[in-house]
């Protein structure tokens, strides 16, 4: 049954707040501003209809304001039931006019419910940040796959389940790896998850990071932004990883690196960021000190085994808003942050809008794209291209006011041919 409500948000009354903060945000992104201003003038999405999942946030409302000037019929809902910030979701409907089906804390029933209003729009074009409309879109609405000419992903688990989707012949448009472009998991994945991971835990717990033994499950694009920035404020950091390769080179950047069993025994915080499941497990739990503290910014809630927890505790209760205490029966207390889910969105505002600008620009640029593209597209996967990559970088570059050298063309010769100069 189609929605007839426009929106589903908290309160209205927020917009006034919301509205200044996607100003504040919007000053940080400077790229996507740019291209904001060239939407409005040719109207490259004229016509079409988008419904997005992300995270609402104020960079999201700038995306939103961006799509929406350039011509696109644009729905929101979140794609995380913690991360919605409210006064954000007030602001679109109010002050940009854009429907907006989120609330911070919504239920798992109501977060799909959300998911299915903003397929009721009809899209034909989808964005999302963990596959959950395209989701939605294959499982049960699957009459309207032939109205989408195409989506963009936001992130590398989303990615990953698209690509087996694709594998096994399955997936009914064409979509663009938004996480894969440089401009986007170099920054976003490395920094941004990095700034906002440490922030999040901060502003949960205000404890000191200095000092402490820092457990960083996966040294991925997230994994080595946490790694880094802990080691920045004085942990000392130890990674766990499956992949050989990416622990040899967490070994080389200094960290120590154990299997999670050991690691299990003396760490002090731990922040999972694998993509994976089960990555601390009722062993593991079973294993920790007094007052571990547990987060995780991987994309699901399933990379710590939350039902582990609340079976071997015999007294949970809320120690601080956004962190839950679990007494074990030896009196061991464990603390977990943000019910597991991606702690920087649940505890503090997600990445700064200064490296959401490179991912968003990578957004919006990406629809573009599609829409000029899509009597060509096939039904995969595809790449953000090379020239849209590079054309951020440039923008940010310039925008940061740095200046780099060229190639001369007798570099450029020398660089391309095999024998000069030997
Ligand atoms: N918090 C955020 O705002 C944010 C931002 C971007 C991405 N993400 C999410 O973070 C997750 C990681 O993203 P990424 O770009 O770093 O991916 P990545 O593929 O670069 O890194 C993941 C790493 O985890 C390792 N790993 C897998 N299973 C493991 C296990 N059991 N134990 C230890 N290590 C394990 C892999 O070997 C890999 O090196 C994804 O779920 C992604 O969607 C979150």
């Amino acid at each position: 049954m189609a929605t007839t409500k426009r929106y589903d948000v908290k309160d209205l009354k927020l917009a006034a707040e919301g509205g200044s903060r996607i100003e504040w945000a919007d000053r940080q992104m400077p790229v996507l501003a740019a291209i904001r201003e060239r939407f409005e003038r040719e109207q490259p999405l004229a016509g079409h209809r988008i419904s997005a999942c992300l995270h609402v946030t104020t960079e999201t409302a700038n995306l939103m304001r961006t799509l929406k000037e350039g011509g696109a019929d644009v729905v929101l809902c979140a794609s995380n039931p913690l991360s919605t910030q409210d006064d954000v979701a007030a602001a679109l409907v109010e002050e940009f006019d854009i429907s907006v089906f989120a609330i911070k804390g919504e239920d798992n029933d109501t977060y799909y419910q959300h998911i299915e209003a903003a397929v009721d729009h009809k899209p034909q074009l989808t964005m999302d940040d963990g596959a959950d409309v395209i989701g939605v879109l294959h499982a049960h609405r699957r009459e309207q796959l032939g109205d989408i000419i195409g989506a963009t992903e936001e992130t590398t688990t989303g990615v990953i389940r698209l690509k087996a989707l694709e594998r096994d012949g399955a997936l009914g448009f064409p979509v663009i790896a938004v996480n894969d472009a440089k401009t986007k998991h170099f920054f976003d994945n490395r920094y941004g998850t990095g700034q906002s991971t440490i922030d999040g835990i901060i502003r949960a717990t205000n404890i000191l990071l200095a000092g402490r033994r820092f457990v960083v499950a996966g040294y991925g694009w997230c994994g080595r932004g946490v790694a880094m920035r802990a080691r920045g404020m004085g942990s000392h950091v130890i990674v766990t990883e499956v992949d050989p390769l990416r622990a040899l080179e967490a070994a080389m950047d200094g960290y120590e690196v154990l299997p999670m069993e050991r690691a299990a025994q003396v760490g002090d915080i731990f922040v999972t960021a694998t993509g994976d499941k089960s990555v601390i497990t009722r062993d593991h739990i079973e294993q920790m000190k007094d007052g571990a503290i547990l987060a995780n910014t991987g994309h699901f809630n399933v990379e710590i085994e939350i039902g582990a927890l609340r079976d071997l505790a015999v007294e949970t209760r809320e120690a601080r808003s956004m962190v839950d205490e679990f007494t074990m029966a030896d009196g061991r207390r464990i603390y977990l942050i943000g019910e597991g889910r991606l702690v920087n969105l649940a505890a503090a505002e997600g990445h700064p809008a200064l490296v959401m600008d490179m991912s968003f620009a990578n957004q919006a640029l990406s629809a573009e794209w599609v829409i000029a593209n899509s009597a060509t597209l096939e039904r995969q996967v595809y790449n953000v291209p090379q020239e849209i990559d590079d054309e951020i970088a440039r923008l940010k570059l310039a925008t940061m006011g740095i200046d780099i050298d060229v190639l001369t063309d007798e570099q450029a010769r020398y660089l391309e041919s095999w024998d000069e100069g030997t």
